[in-house]
Formats: C-alpha cells, structure tokens, sequence
C-alpha cells in the first residue's frame, strides 16, 4: 500500500509541481505588467514552519537572478552543487521560474521524487549557476530524521516535519508565537 501510495507520488507530484509553476507563471506575469513584480517562488510541504522575516532577510545580500535556495540533501552535505534542495521548502528566482514554465527539458522528465526532479532539470538545463543550502537554519525537527534534525535554534527560517500538534506547539512556543494570543474559547493550547 505504501509503496504504491510512493509510486502514486512520484508519478503525480513532479507533474502538479510542473503545473503550479506554469500557474504562477503565467497568472504573475500578467500581474506583473501591471503593478506586481515577484523576485522568487517558494514550494513548502504543509509539515514545516517557515518564519517570514528571517527567510527575507537571509535573501538580501543572495543574487536574485538565477537562484536555487534551500536545504540541499544529502542531510550532511554542505555543498549546494551537488543533489538537490529538500522539498521542505526551495526556493527559485523568477528566471527560474520562467525557465521551469517554459523549458522542453522539465516537461520531458516528470517520473520521480518532485524535489529530486526539479534539481535534475536545473543541472540538465546547466541552470542555477547560484545555490544556496541555509544549514543550520533549515532543518528536521529534533530527534526525526538522523543528521537532517537538530534542536530548535534562534535563528530557524524552516523546521520541518512536523507531523503532530504536539511538535507544533512546542515550535510555536519556542518562537515565541504563542505568547501574545489572548485567552479564547475558540481555541486552546495545551
Ligand atoms: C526526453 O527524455 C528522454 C529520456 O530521458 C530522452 O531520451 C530524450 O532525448 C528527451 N527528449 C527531449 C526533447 O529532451
Ligand atoms: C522568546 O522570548 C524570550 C523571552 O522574552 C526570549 O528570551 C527568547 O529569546 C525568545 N525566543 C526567540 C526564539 O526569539
């Protein structure tokens, strides 16, 4: 079951992703002749927390032509140029974006892991001349997948697999986003 679950993902996924980048694409570009004009598009699984702010400021001195940033696998590489960015959550300048919309190569090559793909079509395409792999920023929550995990730090921009309320509400504490809520009976924390 859960194989064909993985075979169901591989096929479909890479797919939904070549589509939701030709959307943003096309939808932004209109917008974008008008008022709007976006430097990057992210992809995040719905298991991680992103805080905005830190993520925005690490992109400030980054180029904003030709970027691919994220949390590059294998767990302990350090070296962007290798792999892939984690599809916890990457990042690509607009250009990139536009390349993916519009490019033979990705359209060509859609059976596979979605992150892992998306890497394959950039190196292929001798795309993304920039990498960036935000470690230890980017990271597993603690104790969930071997030397892709670590404790909660200050300076987070992404923690990933978050699979329980529990884990999310120990994130959220340590954040300190918890702490302003006012008390309500629409919901509770505990
Ligand atoms: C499409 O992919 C196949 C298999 O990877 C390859 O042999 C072929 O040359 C590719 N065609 C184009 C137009 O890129
Ligand atoms: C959360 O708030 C406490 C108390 O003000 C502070 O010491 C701590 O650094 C804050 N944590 C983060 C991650 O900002």
């Amino acid at each position: 079951m859960r194989r064909r679950r993985q075979i169901l993902a591989a096929a479909v996924l890479p797919l939904l992703i070549l589509a939701l980048f030709f959307i943003v694409y096309v939808f932004f570009n209109i917008r974008q002749q008008s008022s709007h004009y976006y430097d990057y598009v992210m992809k995040a699984d719905d298991d991680v927390y992103l805080r905005l702010k830190p993520l925005a400021m690490s992109l400030d001195s980054l180029p904003r032509h030709d970027l691919y940033y994220g949390f590059v696998i294998p767990c302990s590489s350090m070296n962007p140029f290798v792999e892939y960015m984690s599809g916890m959550g990457y990042l690509l300048s607009w250009d990139l974006v536009e390349w993916i919309a519009s490019s033979r190569i990705p359209a060509n090559d859609t059976v596979g892991p979605e992150d892992k793909l998306v890497g394959k079509w950039l190196n292929i395409g001798g795309k993304a001349k920039n990498r960036v792999s935000n470690k230890p920023a980017m990271y597993d929550y603690p104790g969930t997948n071997g030397r892709c995990s670590h404790e909660l730090i200050p300076e987070t921009i992404a923690v990933h697999r978050l699979k329980s309320w529990d884990q999310w509400l120990h994130v959220l504490e340590f954040f300190n986003v918890t702490a302003e809520l006012e008390v309500s009976n629409l919901y509770h924390l505990e």
